[in-house]
């Protein structure tokens, strides 16, 4: 039987990795990002090698109605999900008091306003589907507040909070899902989140692209309800649990500092 995952921010880092794994394990694929060249690129590259459908829809995900285009597009060209991976997102780094209201606006679309109503929509394929997965990417950031990156720490921890709730109610189910919660890793992501020289790239913490999509594709598939690869990292999120809030809001306050003096 033919499986397909929809994945969005598939153009480039965490989500073109993640969409090769599946890929490589025999699904279809539909991608989703606003560059329909870069999609193209990809869904070219994968299906060559891997011989899969791969199926694009170019759309910015921070618009009004950018849910009911995907899921649109999606009875258009026939095709009934069996996994959804909620990859897009962005961050911003800086003083609250300084942010950009827009910005801050998109920055919540993309991170929690789309995945939710994404997996909302998209349900029913999943419901239909004889094992079906979500797979969230949240972040190390998921677990403990972010000064001076304030809006995008909460984003991630909604997400990480969205996963586990879902994962509660759908037990029993068909249906697994899966937060990915990624430490550092280099991509697109650090320039359009102006977190360029962030002294949290300089830790031991930061891990490759293609290590991370490997060990989230696996943990979907057995079903983990949180994914945090690299033993390092998994060690700082077990630390950081005994450690007060709001401790651990001043390290990370001190490391985003550090990063903004360099
Ligand atoms: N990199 C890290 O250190 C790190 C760590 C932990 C978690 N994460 C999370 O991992 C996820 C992927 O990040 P990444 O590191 O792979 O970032 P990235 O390299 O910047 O990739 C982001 C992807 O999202 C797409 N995208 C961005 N804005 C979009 C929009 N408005 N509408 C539709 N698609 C959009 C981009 O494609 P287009 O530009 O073509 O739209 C791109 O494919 C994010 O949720 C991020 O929060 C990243």
């Amino acid at each position: 039987m033919e499986k397909t995952a929809l994945i969005t921010g598939a153009t480039q880092g965490i989500g073109r990795a993640l969409a090769a794994q599946f890929a490589e394990a025999g699904w279809n694929l539909v991608l989703v990002a606003r560059r329909a060249d870069r999609l193209q690129e990809v869904a070219t590259t994968l299906s060559t090698g891997a011989g899969c459908r791969v199926d694009t829809i170019a759309c910015d995900l921070t618009g009004d109605r950018a849910v009911d285009t995907v899921a649109g597009e999606l009875d258009n060209l026939g095709i009934r999900i069996g996994a959804l991976v909620n990859n897009a997102g962005v961050g911003d780094t800086g003083p609250f008091a300084r942010s950009n209201r827009n910005r801050n606006r998109a920055m919540i679309q993309l991170n929690v306003t789309v995945p939710t109503e994404l997996t909302w929509r998209l349900l029913p394929h999943l419901q239909e589907a004889e094992r079906a997965y979500i797979l969230n990417v949240a972040s190390i950031a998921a677990f403990q507040p972010g000064p001076l990156m304030a809006v995008y720490y909460a984003t991630k921890a909604y997400a990480l909070s969205l996963s586990e709730a879902l994962a509660a109610e759908l037990r029993g189910t068909r249906i697994s899902v899966t937060a990915l919660c990624p430490g550092p890793v280099r991509t697109g992501f650090q320039v359009a989140s102006n977190m360029e020289g962030a002294a949290l790239l300089k830790t031991p913490l930061v891990a490759d692209v293609q290590t991370v999509a490997r060990y989230g594709f696996r943990k979907m598939l057995r079903g983990k309800r949180v994914a945090v690869p690299g033993a390092r990292v998994r060690v700082a999120v077990f630390l950081g649990k005994f450690v007060p809030r709001r401790l651990l809001a001043g390290i990370v306050k001190r490391l985003q500092e550090r990063r903004n003096q360099s």
